[in-house]
């Protein structure tokens, strides 16, 4: 197999131009990580929708520091060739611009990072600009923000009028102007992507924001069929591995309740000779 070549932050400004697509999802674990590594996927983002489809949380908001670091390292050994983007926990960039450096600065150097992401608009102009001062690539995300959504009235599409639209297309420039190197646009309106994406030079990636995103981003569990309580609207269902799953684990059980496995091509014997010394006593 051809070794992947692990995009550059320096192809980005090509890609945009050229309207060649970013293609991103989420991993949280080694295995998962490898596959995506195998694929084309060119940015892998250890989201912290981990909390959700990996730790059982309601939300993302209990999601700490030393959670996103550990799912970040195991990432990061099964994809060596893709770049990856860690996510900010809620809290953890929030109270001072120190405090959002040092962590960026965590999920970089105990994480192995390639970048960081945090949600919010001109709010974060300040400290993205000082993380990208210290060194460290910075990802927006903007629209439905998940770490925020109880303040934005719960998991809903964003900026739907014209007021809340220009609002957004202003934190997109504010976000470009700190220093951001792309930014993830979640559930808005195709049409006010649209206008995002003309407006910036960088690269938008979109997740319910329809087509017009220099690129797209699922989480890994919901693409797959793995993640069961809700569907947001905005996902395609690639794979049904739950099922899969639930069915392999029946037929499993079926097999041991009745005794056909294990069968003798998963077993291991001993020679007949010591098996009567052993029985002799
Ligand atoms: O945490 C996450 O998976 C994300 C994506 C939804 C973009 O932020």
């Amino acid at each position: 197999m051809e070794t992947k070549r692990k995009l550059s932050l320096a192809d980005l400004p090509e890609w945009k131009q050229q309207g060649r697509k970013i293609r991103m999802i989420t991993a949280y674990d080694y295995p998962t990580a490898v596959l995506v590594d195998q694929s084309p996927i060119d940015m892998v983002l250890v989201g912290d929708s981990l909390g959700m489809v990996v730790l059982g949380y309601e939300s993302t908001v209990p999601v700490t520091m030393e959670e996103m670091i550990h799912h970040t390292r195991a990432v990061v050994r099964g994809a060596k060739n893709t770049f990856v983007v860690a996510d900010l926990p809620f809290m953890s960039y929030q109270v001072s611009v120190a405090q959002a450096v040092e962590n960026a600065g965590r999920l970089v150097k105990e994480g192995g990072a390639d970048a960081v992401k945090l949600e919010g608009g001109a709010d974060m102009a300040d400290t993205v600009r000082a993380i990208v001062r210290a060194g460290i690539p910075v990802m927006g995300h903007l629209g439905l923000t998940p770490q925020t959504a109880t303040m934005l009235g719960g998991l809903k599409v964003q900026a739907r009028d014209a007021a809340a639209a220009r609002g957004l297309v202003a934190d997109a420039k504010a976000l470009e102007e700190a220093g951001v190197f792309s930014m993830v646009l979640e559930a808005i309106p195709s049409q006010l992507a649209d206008v995002v994406t003309r407006e910036v030079s960088i690269p938008t990636i979109g997740i319910g924001a329809g087509p017009h995103c220099d690129g797209q981003v699922l989480v890994l569990h919901d693409a797959l069929g793995l993640f069961q309580r809700f569907v947001p609207r905005f996902v395609k269902r690639y794979a049904e591995l739950g099922k899969e799953v639930a069915s392999a684990l029946e037929q499993y059980c079926r097999e041991v309740a009745d005794g056909t496995f294990p069968a003798a091509e998963h077993s291991f014997s001993m020679k007949q000779d010591e098996l009567e010394k052993l029985l002799k006593g």
